[in-house]
């Protein structure tokens, strides 16, 4: 999620048609769907699911405090420790390898926000992820270890997302919680390294378009992509539980 300046309307863009996004790929080849166009439309649905969950709507909303704000970005910490954790060792992977982009690792700015989310102590021995977060968290080193493929979907369901709505988040945690712009406490939302988010996401999608892998394999692979939505969803459904602000 981080096209830098998404705007509040762009929700309406949200992946839930089967139209090309406006920084898709130019070209496909004829006859066939890309398979970039095959993931998002396949997790069209679990996007839905995932953004309209209770929890996310009150933290759009500006409903919630800063605490539901802090514990969702601790949550965020063990997701992206499981992901980039495995990245150095798939970097030679011909399948997952030319995913792993240091311009994208987000654990320093997670590390940076949950320093100004906690004023400065100690967080890493408290933190502690939800049963959720920690079954998703499983699930990425299990592939990451055994599964490239399946560690691209979920690559591609958390980097892409947060290159695509993060900005959403950002604008609202910005304004309910006075962050600075782009400063401490969202720099998650911020990609320094990547100057046009759209030209990145047109280039990722090429790389999903070139992926070495068969039809089956690539059904395989937009299953695991609508598991990593539903496993996201069931962390914002905990989430949600420990804030029961719309029950
Ligand atoms: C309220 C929360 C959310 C909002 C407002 C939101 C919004 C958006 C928007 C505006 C796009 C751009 C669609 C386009 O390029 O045309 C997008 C794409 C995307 N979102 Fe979300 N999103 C949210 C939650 C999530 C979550 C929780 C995930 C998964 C963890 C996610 C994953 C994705 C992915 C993978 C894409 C890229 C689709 C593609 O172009 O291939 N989003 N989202």
């Amino acid at each position: 999620m981080a096209a830098s300046d998404v705007t509040p309307d762009a929700r309406s863009h949200a992946p839930s048609d089967a139209t090309a996004p406006s920084d898709a790929p130019r070209e496909a080849p004829a006859g066939a769907t890309a398979f970039s166009t095959l993931i998002r439309t396949a997790s069209r649905q679990q996007h839905e699911e995932a953004e309209t969950s209770a929890f996310m709507g009150d933290l759009l909303g500006g409903r919630l405090g800063v605490a539901a704000y802090r514990r969702y970005t601790e949550q965020l910490w063990f997701v992206y420790e499981a992901l980039e954790s495995a990245a150095e060792d798939l970097r030679a992977d011909p399948v997952a390898g030319p995913f792993v982009q240091p311009g994208l690792f987000r654990l320093a700015a997670l590390r940076r926000d949950l320093d100004h989310l906690h004023d400065g102590a100690d967080w890493r021995a408290r933190v502690r992820p939800l049963p959720a977060t920690e079954a998703y968290a499983a699930r990425i080193a299990e592939l990451a270890d055994g599964w490239p493929g399946g560690y691209v979907a979920h690559h591609y369901t958390r980097y892409l997302g947060d290159l695509s709505g993060g900005q959403i988040i950002r604008g609202t945690a910005e304004r309910t919680w006075g962050f600075a712009r782009k400063g401490d406490g969202v720099r998650f939302y911020v990609f320094e390294d990547i100057g046009n988010p759209a030209a990145f996401k047109r280039a990722y999608r090429e790389l999903l378009d070139a992926l070495p892998l068969d039809d089956l394999e690539k059904q395989r692979v937009v299953e695991e992509c609508k598991r990593a939505f539903a496993l996201n969803t069931a962390v914002f459904r905990e989430l949600g539980e420990e804030f029961p602000l719309s029950a």
